[in-house]
């Protein structure tokens, strides 16, 4: 292939803008802007380091602007673009209490929410290990021109028209759906465009990799450590012992898992009983992604996509990715509930 036959992010949203729902340019705006903010989110994560040395004590740098956190950078750059774009009517954000209805001059005639984790696996970023932003995208339920409420929001995600997620590692990715399948999208810096790097994901049915913070062993259900016991035994016929990757980034981990197949587990504990991750800025959207690439999402009780969130910030359990390690730790639960 040439070296200049590639396809950008932005071409891919226009040639596939026909198979979206009220197919009117809205959505494809959406993801542009998104592709926009997830590009400068980039820029500021590859200078989380120099930062504090530019900085004045790590609190303001030399042009003399604070320092911020760079959540808070992720969350002020997606609603000053989503503001201005006009598409979209109301926000909501891991880092934000309550949901913000938009400001900008054609905020409330957006047919359109969008829900963030501006920046997940935090903990890493002093440690230079790889971090995310994941994203989803809802149609608003009340009338375009109203206030949107709460209700627009809190959506299933069987509702979801698009989720996606932008993974800071080696390289940074865009990776996304509009229920169409998955597609992922590798920045090139020397053009500063996201190319179509690989298309149509699909997530192995079995995989061997389990991921999830063992430490907690002790706290989880039996049916987890049961399943963790199995996948440490040896057995030649399913590959095991399986592989343990954990990096603490909920996107890291299920990105690794959605390419090479495996199960990421953040399990119910004794203390969290519903487990730590959240339903509409993390689990919601990474289940339709595995799920569009042909994986399960299940919260233990019921598949993720089904779950009607109460509140904003509420919690869930959740075990995903490769649908035969799914079953088999589902398997388990059943079988000691
Ligand atoms: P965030 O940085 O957005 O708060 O998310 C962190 C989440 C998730 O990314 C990760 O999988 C999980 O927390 C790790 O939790 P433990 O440290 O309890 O394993
Ligand atoms: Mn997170
Ligand atoms: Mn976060």
């Amino acid at each position: 292939m040439s070296q200049f036959n590639f396809t950008t992010l932005g071409q891919f949203i226009i040639e596939r803008q026909h198979e979206f729902p009220y197919a009117k340019g809205e959505l494809s705006r959406i993801l542009r802007d998104i592709g926009i903010a997830a590009k400068v989110i980039s820029r500021e994560v590859n200078k989380a380091g120099i930062a504090e040395i530019i900085g004045d004590t790590g609190e303001v740098n030399v042009q003399g602007e604070d320092v911020k956190k760079l959540d808070m950078i992720g969350n002020e750059m997606f609603t000053t673009t989503l503001s201005r774009g006009g598409e979209v009517c109301a926000f909501a954000s891991e880092e934000e209490d309550d949901m913000i209805p938009l400001k900008g001059t054609y905020s409330k005639h957006g047919n359109y929410i969008v829900c963030i984790d501006p920046l997940d696996g935090s903990s890493n970023i002093d440690v230079n290990v790889s971090i995310g932003t994941i994203f989803s995208v809802y149609r608003r339920v009340t009338a375009a021109g109203t206030e949107p409420t709460l209700a627009d929001v809190l959506q299933p995600g069987n509702k979801l028209v698009a989720a996606g997620y932008v993974i800071y590692g080696s390289s940074t990715m865009l990776v996304y759906s509009t229920g169409k399948g998955v597609n992922g999208f590798t920045l090139d810096p020397s053009i500063g465009e996201f190319c179509l790097s690989h298309p149509d994901i699909q997530v192995p049915k079995d995989g061997k990799i389990y991921s999830l913070n063992e430490g907690n062993a002790a706290d989880f259900p039996a049916g987890v450590q049961q399943y963790i016991a199995w996948c440490k035994d040896k057995d030649k016929n399913t590959s095991r012992p399986y592989s343990a990757r954990y990096i603490g980034s909920m996107v890291a981990d299920l990105h690794r898992n959605l390419l090479k197949g495996g199960i990421f587990i953040y399990p119910p504990t004794s203390k969290a009983p519903n487990g730590k991750l959240r339903l509409m800025f993390e689990c919601i959207p990474m289940a339709f992604i595995v799920e569009q690439a042909g994986g399960k999402a299940h919260t233990g009780t019921e598949r993720v996509l089904d779950v009607q969130p109460k509140e904003l910030h509420q919690r869930v359990p959740i075990f995903i990715g490769s649908e035969n390690m799914v079953n088999k730790a589902l398997g388990f639960m059943n079988a000691t509930s």
